[in-house]
């Protein structure tokens, strides 16, 4: 067994934050956590973690993020969604057809998600099944756990990054057979999004999905634009999301990006099939898709995750991306005259743990039964405050502020892996 000590927050709920000062995590020899407790026992035969006054709190889990496009952080935002594509993006992702450039891309930024506390991710690759495995292993090897996707795109996306229809099919099965070999990091099936995508080349996966109990990850009414060329593309459907059910892509545990123009018909149907949306602020401001409806999500019982998007989102830290995302529900409070309540500190940090652990089967914070996920900030690399602090205050502050030098030790899987 190992006794973490030290001070306990987590958000088991929407807007619920549970403090425990100077508490202890129980762990069982698999890492499992068994118990919180409100003071760490006298004796125990326990392996101890003292971290003292830092705050212990549950990591970050990114539902929605771009690893070939890591590159280009903070570069290229001056274009809306399909011009930034098709004159950056693809350009870029073209490069990891390279394995070698792969290789380091890949071991900076899985170092840099686990020291910045992302334990849990859903990703996208490129089209190319090496850089994928690459990109899986370094991924294990660092300590990040969760979904990667190979992404199958055949039509749509210019010269440089292009596969065929049989191309895109061999391949995905070549990468799943591979993928058998990792622990901590699953596959995921990844059609870019529907004007990336065949009729045919959706059937399939749809059909692949069904058949080997796959989870399936995608974007969905990101811009105003994209939106009428799906519409072109398939005038059949009355809306965007249509065109991912009517291959069997739009089920249980989907993951879609974005959703910001998503209207009342199409979120009831996010609902109605728990269908997860990866709400992603910052990029959504940066290439001007709009503000997404999160409040008007969460009262209609949509799940609501928090995605990085990187390299739309020039932002990798998760405590950036919660940030973010009450900057832009603040801009809906304002527009509406406070009638769509902007984002507390304490939900926002629940979309960016909780409710992206919840995908992965570990609910409520620290799930019981469940791994060790959790972060170790040290706040008193901050400035000194004016007066002591309460806990919740210093838990704010911390999500605010903190950066990879106060993250002090990071759990992942049940097993320290930083610090
Ligand atoms: N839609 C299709 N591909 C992409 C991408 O790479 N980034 C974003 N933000 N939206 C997309
Ligand atoms: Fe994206």
């Amino acid at each position: 067994m190992k006794l973490i000590k030290g001070n306990i927050v987590y958000a088991p709920r929407l807007g619920e934050l549970v403090t425990l000062e100077h508490g202890a995590l129980l762990l069982d020899d698999g890492g499992a956590v068994r118990d919180i407790l409100a003071a760490p026992p006298e004796s125990c035969d326990a392996e101890a973690f003292d971290y003292g006054d830092a705050l212990v709190m549950p990591s970050f889990a990114d539902m929605h993020l771009h690893a070939p496009q890591y590159p280009m952080l903070g570069m290229g935002m001056d274009l809306p969604l399909i011009d930034w594509l098709n004159t950056y993006t693809f350009d870029t992702e073209a490069r990891f057809a390279d394995t070698d450039y792969a290789r380091r891309v890949y071991r900076r930024l899985a170092n840099d998600l686990i020291t910045g506390g992302t334990t849990r991710v859903c990703m996208f690759s490129s089209l190319h099944t090496d850089a994928t495995l690459i990109l899986m292993e370094e991924l294990e090897r660092a300590g990040v756990t969760g979904c990667v996707g190979k992404v199958n795109m055949d039509r749509n996306s210019g010269d440089v990054l292009r596969e065929t229809t049989e191309e895109s099919k061999r391949e995905t099965l070549r990468w799943l057979d591979e993928c058998e070999r990792f622990r901590h990091v699953r596959p995921i099936l990844t059609p870019r999004f529907t004007p990336s995508c065949t009729d045919e080349l959706m059937a399939w996966l749809g059909a692949l999905a069904a058949e080997r109990g796959l989870y399936v990850q995608s974007h969905l009414s990101e811009n105003d634009g994209e939106i009428a060329w799906v519409k072109e593309l398939h005038p059949d459907c009355a809306q965007y999301w249509e065109t991912y059910e009517k291959y069997g892509l739009w089920k249980d545990h989907t993951i879609m990006a974005h959703c910001v123009h998503s209207d009342a018909r199409e979120r009831e149907a996010l609902a109605r099939h728990n269908v997860v949306v990866a709400h992603c602020a910052d990029s959504n401001v940066n290439i001007c898709s709009g503000v997404a409806p999160v409040r008007t999500m969460l009262r209609e019982g949509v799940w609501v995750t928090l995605g990085s998007d990187i390299a739309g989102g020039a932002q990798l830290a998760m405590n950036q991306v919660v940030t973010a995302s009450i900057r832009a529900s603040k801009t809906l409070c304002i527009e509406t005259g406070g009638a769509l309540p902007f984002l507390t500190v304490d939900e926002a940090y629940y979309l960016g743990s909780t409710a992206g652990h919840r995908w992965f089967g570990a609910d409520g914070g620290f799930a019981k039964g469940m791994p060790l996920h959790a972060i170790v900030v040290d706040d008193g690399a901050f400035a000194e405050p004016v007066r002591a602090l309460t806990l919740r205050e210093r838990f704010e502050r911390s999500i605010y502020l903190m950066d990879k030098s106060a993250i002090r030790a990071v759990w992942s899987e049940g097993r320290k892996v930083v610090g």
